[in-house]
This record gives C-alpha cells, structure tokens and sequence, in this order.
C-alpha cells in the first residue's frame, strides 16, 4: 500500500473498530503499509490474530462498556474506521417476510449496526486532531438507501444501516462547526467475500463477488479522496454517492 494521500499529515494515527471482521482486519492490513502511517489501533471485542499486532498495528479489546474509557487512552487520531455489523446469527438471519420480523433480533441487529457505530462516534469523534484533514468513516450498505429499496426484505439489516445514515449525517453537522477540517462519511464495500456475505454468495454474480484486499483498498481510495464538503454523505467503494 503507498502512502495514504488527499491532505492527511505525514504521521498517521488510525483506529479501526470491528478489526477482526473480514473487511477490517483487511483495513488494518493495508494501513499498516502505508508509509505515512505512524500507529494502527485495531480494535475488537475478542483480541486480533496475534500476527496482525506488529508494529505499527497495536492491537486493543474493548466491549460496549469502555468505549469511552478506550477513548481516554489514544492519542489524537487522524483518520477512524468503524467496521463493524451484523446480518446473521445463531439462529437467525435477514428477514425475507414481515412475519419473520421479531423484537429480540432487530435490537441485536440495530445495536451492532445503529448504536455502537453512534456511541463509538461519540467517543472518538472529540479525539479527531484539528490542524489537518481527518475522516470518520462507518461501514454502512447499499441496501440502507431508502430510495434504492426495491426489493424489499432484510427489513432489520436495511433500517439499521438507513439509521446509521441519518446518524452520520447528524454527527457530521455538529462534527464540522468545531473541526473545518474533518468529514463524517458512510461507505458501502460492495458485496465481500467475508462470514457476513458468507450465507448470500450464491446470488452474487460471477465478478461481483470482492476479495477483502481489494474493498479494502477501494475504500482507502474513497477516504483519501474525500474532504469537508463531503461530510455526512455515503459512498460507495467505486466512489458513487449512495442516495439516502
Ligand atoms: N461483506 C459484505 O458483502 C458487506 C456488504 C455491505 C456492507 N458490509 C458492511 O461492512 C462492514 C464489515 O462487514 P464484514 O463483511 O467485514 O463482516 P464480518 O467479517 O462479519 O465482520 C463484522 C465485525 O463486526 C463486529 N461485530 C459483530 N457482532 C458484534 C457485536 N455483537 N458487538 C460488537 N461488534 C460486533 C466484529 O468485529 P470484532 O470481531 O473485531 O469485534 C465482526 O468481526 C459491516 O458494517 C457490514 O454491514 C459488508
């Protein structure tokens, strides 16, 4: 990975949140060859694949509970990914009919799609440094736009991501009156070879299907790129703005 360009400062402080997912462990993969970035704090609930935490990647766990506490121990960031989300679990899945539809799942769904995105943003976004470019990024989906739902279903997984949208969109408001020089963005990967997409491969068509490595680095692509008057949009992994 070259370095990462687009204004961000010549020693990068990254956090990547759900870091032991498939896009996120790929995420820190390739920011921790990015010459000009300093330290990589991959972040995740049950502790990383011990090769991954060499330096400059320091690997952190945390739970619901100490986000905030987390926050107190890193330095200023530059750049924060939140990678995490949920389709699928033991014993349930998107929901093809309203019948399928249950109070206990959609509050899972909604808490790792919807809240703990939100209550992550609020810890960190006040550690985003103030003198050059920084990027807040979720990993939001295509199926959260509103106006490009046409096929229905997966009604949890769509609200959650729909939710997490107007969430960035609010935080980047408040976000960008005190840091001029900062952008709150949702970004869509495309469809990836992960255990989330795992279960829905077969619908996929031939080439559409991404290996980590490759979203990884097209999200990169979309983070260098994007500046203050982006803030509170969603982008897609080839750069597209996603409708709400
Ligand atoms: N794969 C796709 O085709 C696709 C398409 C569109 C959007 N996305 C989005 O891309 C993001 C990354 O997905 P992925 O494909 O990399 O999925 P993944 O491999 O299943 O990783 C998801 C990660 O989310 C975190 N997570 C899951 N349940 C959690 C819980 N209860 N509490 C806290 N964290 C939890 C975990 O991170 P830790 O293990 O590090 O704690 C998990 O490894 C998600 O937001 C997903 O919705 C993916």
């Amino acid at each position: 990975m070259p370095r990462l360009e687009g204004g961000f400062d010549e020693s990068m402080k990254v956090a990547v949140f759900g870091a032991g997912g498939g896009i996120g462990s790929a995420l820190v993969g390739a920011l921790s060859e990015a010459p000009n970035v300093h330290t990589v704090f991959a972040i995740s609930r049950q502790g990383m694949n011990g090769a991954q935490c060499v330096a400059p990647v320091r690997c952190i766990e945390y739970t619901d509970d100490n986000i905030g506490a987390l926050a107190r121990d890193l330095p200023e960031l530059d750049l924060v990914i939140c990678a995490l989300g949920l389709l699928h679990g033991e014993g349930f899945g998107p929901e093809k009919s309203r019948r399928e539809l249950s109070l206990e799942n959609m509050q899972r769904v909604f808490h790792v799609n919807t809240f703990l995105p939100t209550l992550i943003a609020k810890q960190m976004l006040p550690k985003m440094r103030r003198d050059s470019k920084t990027v807040f990024a979720a990993l939001s989906a295509r199926v959260g736009s509103i106006s490009d739902n046409r096929l229905g279903g997966w009604y949890s997984y769509r609200a959650s991501k729909a939710a997490l949208n107007m969430m960035i969109r609010t935080l980047a408001i408040e976000h960008g009156r005190r840091f001029k020089q900062s952008a709150v963005i949702g970004l869509h990967p495309g469809t990836v070879d992960t255990s989330l997409s795992k279960p829905f491969q077969s619908n996929v068509a031939k080439g559409k299907l991404f290996d980590p490595d490759f979203s990884a680095a097209r999200l990169l692509d979309v983070i260098e790129k994007v500046d203050p008057l982006d803030s509170g949009k969603i982008f897609a992994w080839d750069g597209q703005e996603i409708q709400p």
